[in-house]
């Protein structure tokens, strides 16, 4: 199992934080965002990982990363020139990935949660992470049918057939290098990653898991806000 964690973007809810580093660089309580989801993959056994970069600071990224022998594990970096999307991340990883399974991960996703059970019994198809959120309009929603069964997943819905969003982190096959050469841009000119999990959803080879901790994206002021605070409560009390 290869790892990769998508650095990229430019950030732009985040102004003016952003205008002179990365998103995934700001501080998160104690520590640069980045080192939550890095945390998530080593966590889960992942120790060959890819972090791919938008050009702007990929030098603090090596400067703050290095080779990963701080870490216990061997990093590479890709850059990624324009932001295409979550699955162009797989295009971008494609040599990267070889012949292995790869779990992907959003540098701004903060999970409570391990997932070494989830990472290490993955055999084939695809595996998502699903959590009930309060604003489901910003992100990529499952639909039941009256069985509980997932039948399609939209991305931003408007109107949301649930309140069931698809966290950033997923586990795919190696099928996934062509299944995203089929993929077309979206009307926001992405490669959209709900448009890979559709296709693995189609094939019936899609695992749907629950995420029970808190999870967070930390795109927005508000979010941002949350996850240092739920970090540093959890710190603190364990100072205690
Ligand atoms: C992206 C995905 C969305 C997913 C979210 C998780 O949203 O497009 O499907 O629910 O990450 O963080 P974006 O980061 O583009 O707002």
């Amino acid at each position: 199992m290869k790892g990769i964690i998508l650095a990229g973007g430019s950030g732009t809810r985040l102004r003016p934080l952003t205008k002179v580093t990365s998103k995934q660089l700001l501080p998160v309580y104690d520590q640069p965002m980045i080192f939550y989801p890095l945390k998530t993959l080593l966590d889960g056994g992942i120790k060959d990982i890819l972090i791919i970069v938008a050009p702007d600071h990929a030098g603090d990224f090596l400067k703050l990363l290095g080779s990963g022998k701080d870490f216990g594990c061997k990093f590479t970096y890709e850059i990624q020139d324009n932001p295409g999307g979550i699955a162009q991340a797989f295009m971008v990883g494609q040599n990267f990935i070889g012949n292995d399974n790869v779990t992907l991960i959003l540098g701004d996703n903060i999970y409570e949660d391990t997932f070494q059970d989830a990472i290490t019994s993955f055999k084939s198809g695809g595996r998502i992470f699903i959590k009930d959120v309060k604003d489901p309009q910003r992100f990529g929603i499952v639909e039941f049918d009256e069985n509980n069964q997932v039948i399609s997943i939209e991305e931003k819905p408007k109107a949301a057939k649930s309140k069931y969003a698809v966290t950033g982190m997923y586990i795919y096959d190696n099928t996934v290098i062509k299944k995203v050469k089929h993929l077309k841009p979206s009307d926001r000119g992405e490669l959209e990653i709900t448009d890979l999990n559709n296709l693995y959803l189609k094939e019936k080879t899609l695992d749907i898991a629950f995420v029970n901790g808190k999870w967070f994206d930390t795109g927005t002021f508000e979010s941002l806000h949350d996850a240092i605070v739920f970090i540093r409560d959890k710190k603190l009390a364990k100072k205690k």
